[in-house]
């Protein structure tokens, strides 16, 4: 076993290897023997409809910083790209501006929605070798793309529906995120600390009888690692049911859970999400943090709206047993709606947001961990019939 390294990202926000430990589960692992080494993911990279106002609400309710741009003014005239920061973790906000972009088709299509889930990748070559041998769609050959700060070397491969895996090695560049980006920064004011460190988790939704097929790929074609397995009655509800599967790079910094539907006595989450998305796509994204009071607080004031948890499950004498002690009273938590769930490892808070785009697919989950390496198994039930509710709301159960 090897040590892991800090990220450049990870040091410039002052975190440690420790902190790590407890806010995303990383662990050391050797990576020589790694077919297709990971280090991080380098970006989440959501298409919207209106990127301007999104980079807004981005900055304004959840607490990120505006680094970098590029638009019509940098050359770009197809779309606006706005790249925010919060820790280590990065977002970019990408919006169609030439009504022939292919990005305001693939918002027409999908609505809002990731489109990548980039990474960044010690060996982009090395990774593209192995996927290719391994059957994998390469979307953009490896290639050096350069300015005055520097060179990065880049190339992508195809995940379910219509997602990518950007694979980026930035190690020779020093700019603010990649060629052809500008520095740029916001007078918004931003909460006095950040509301997230890092990526937790980004969770994929597949079409029935897929999920294995995902879970084989990131096996095979990525060296993902097996991590928790849920299938069935673990996460049924009266009305719909569900099974997962969670996949993990070498070091744990990236956790991809896969959820396909089950057959239920009504339409699932996962389907209502596959109609409104047309496709395949990414579910969730979770944000680690080392204070979610704080954090849900300071985002609801912010206009960030939560699912509701019934008082029920905080008085559930079984529940309550289970959780044991956790940092604070319980009854903070039930102000706030934050559940609770432990394993051998430890526990965890965790808390979910409604849809944040116009269509039922793309929510954020708000994620303090104490040891446990899980994902909320304890609270799937419990979730899920806080979002049938809504879903019932929208008439699509
Ligand atoms: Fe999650």
């Amino acid at each position: 076993m090897t040590s892991v390294d800090l990220t450049p990202e990870e040091r410039d926000a002052e975190l440690t290897v420790d902190r790590l430990k407890q806010l995303v589960g990383l662990v050391d692992y050797d990576q020589s023997t790694d077919p297709f080494p990971v280090t991080a993911m380098d970006a989440v990279v959501f298409v919207s409809g209106n990127a301007t106002q999104s980079a807004h609400y981005y900055q304004h309710a959840f607490g990120m910083t505006l680094v970098g741009y590029s638009g019509p003014e940098t050359g770009n005239r197809d779309h606006k790209a706005f790249v925010l920061r919060s820790g280590s973790a990065r977002f970019v906000i990408v919006g169609a501006v030439d009504p022939a972009s292919p990005y305001a088709d693939h918002h027409r299509r999908h609505g809002d929605g990731v489109v990548d889930l980039a990474l960044e990748v010690p060996d982009v070559d090395r990774c593209i070798e192995h996927a290719r041998r391994q059957g994998a769609d390469v979307l953009e050959e490896p290639h050096d793309v350069s300015d005055e700060f520097g060179t990065v070397r880049r190339a992508a491969i195809a995940t379910y529906g219509e997602t990518r895996h950007t694979l980026i090695d930035r190690s020779r560049y020093e700019g603010v995120y990649l060629p052809g980006f500008v520095e740029r920064t916001s007078r918004m004011t931003r909460p006095e600390k950040r509301l997230f460190q890092a990526v937790d988790h980004c969770v994929g939704n597949v079409e029935l009888g897929r999920m294995d097929e995902w879970v084989d790929f990131y096996n095979r074609v990525m060296g993902f690692v097996n991590m928790a397995e849920f299938v069935g009655d673990d996460i049924a509800t009266e009305y719909s049911a569900l099974m997962s599967k969670v996949v993990a790079n070498g070091n744990h910094r990236v956790k991809f859970p896969l959820n396909e539907p089950a057959l239920g006595k009504k339409r699932s989450q996962i389907d209502e999400y596959l109609d409104f998305y047309g496709d395949s796509g990414c579910q969730h994204i979770a944000i680690a943090t080392n204070d979610i009071l704080r954090s849900v607080d300071e985002m609801i004031a912010r206009g960030v709206e939560f699912l509701s948890t019934p008082d029920s499950y905080y008085d559930d004498a079984e529940l309550r047993a289970r959780i044991g002690e956790v940092r604070v009273p319980v009854e903070q938590l039930k102000a706030r709606g934050i559940l609770v769930d432990r394993d051998e490892d430890g526990y965890l808070l965790q808390i979910f947001t409604r849809p944040v785009g116009d269509r039922p697919t793309v929510f954020f989950e708000l994620i303090e961990r104490h040891g446990s390496l899980g994902f909320g198994k304890g609270n799937f039930k419990a979730l899920f019939e806080a979002i049938e509710r809504e879903q019932d709301a929208r008439g699509n159960l």
